[in-house]
């Protein structure tokens, strides 16, 4: 290798860190969102719809295989473009609904752009893969100016991640046609996992609704005795205000 193949060597290595270095901070970016989003919404409601969140970017192999599958040059550009997810971040909710409120609070974001969405629970593949997946552009600044980075966010429930992490275990490296019998039982599975998140939801629901009319009746009954009651009126010397030393 000549001096000059070296610093070429050196300058395409360097661009290839900066290049990755992007989706991780623009991961950094979103994870902070969420974070915020999370305390906050614990905060107004007393609940917290986020069970966990989990980020990965693409390994170098991966993404060389993809480039490989799809035909695509080798250029920073053209991978940029081509390959969406090269930054990932799942989240996983408690509920079906916390789903599309995670959704709609990120569509709220000011610096957050969300261009495609995959509703795969409305449609689950023909599998049974169900989850909500968007593609969203976060702005990154580095030293030489600002890049709008593309991430790629599956949000889905813990029985939704529960039968799509063992599914992708099964079958990982599995490239041969798998026999229908367990393509079927993979569908039921997946039926299963629904029901019991349909199930939870709708415990949720009415759970909720106790707990809301028993806070009513609560709220109704103590002004209720506020407004009868004797009990309820300070004593006469706790009326005097002001002067502590007397
Ligand atoms: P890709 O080029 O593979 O990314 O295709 P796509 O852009 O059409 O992807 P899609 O939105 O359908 O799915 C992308 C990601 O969702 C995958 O990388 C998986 O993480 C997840 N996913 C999609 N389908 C399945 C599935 O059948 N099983 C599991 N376990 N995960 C899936
Ligand atoms: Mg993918």
């Amino acid at each position: 290798m000549n001096n000059n193949q070296i610093e070429q060597f050196k300058k395409m290595k360097t661009e290839v860190t900066r290049f990755m270095m992007m989706y991780q901070f623009a991961l950094n970016e979103l994870e902070t969102k969420i974070e915020i989003l999370k305390e906050e919404f614990q905060f107004l409601h007393d609940y917290n719809p986020i069970e966990h969140t989990k980020s990965r970017v693409k390994s170098l192999e991966s993404i060389m295989k993809k480039i490989g599958r799809k035909g695509i040059t080798f250029s920073l550009e053209d991978i940029k473009h081509n390959i969406k997810d090269i930054a990932g971040l799942r989240i996983t909710c408690s509920f079906i609904a916390d789903i599309y409120q995670i959704r709609d609070m990120l569509k709220n974001q000011f610096n957050l752009q969300i261009n495609e969405m995959k509703d795969y629970i409305e449609n689950p593949k023909p599998n049974g893969y169900r989850s909500l997946h968007l593609l969203v552009e976060v702005p990154v600044v580095m030293s030489d100016g600002r890049e709008n980075v593309c991430v790629e966010i599956q949000i889905r429930t813990i029985a939704m991640d529960f039968w799509a992490s063992l599914e992708h275990k099964i079958f990982y490296k599995y490239n041969q046609a798998v026999p229908s019998s367990l393509l079927l039982e993979l569908k039921e599975a997946s039926d299963s996992a629904n029901k019991l998140d349909q199930q939870m939801e709708r415990l949720n629901r009415e759970i909720t609704a106790i707990k809301e009319n028993q806070e009513e009746d609560y709220g109704q009954e103590l002004s209720q005795l506020l407004m009868n009651n004797q009990q309820f009126k300070l004593p006469a010397s706790l009326m005097r205000f002001g002067n502590q030393t007397e």
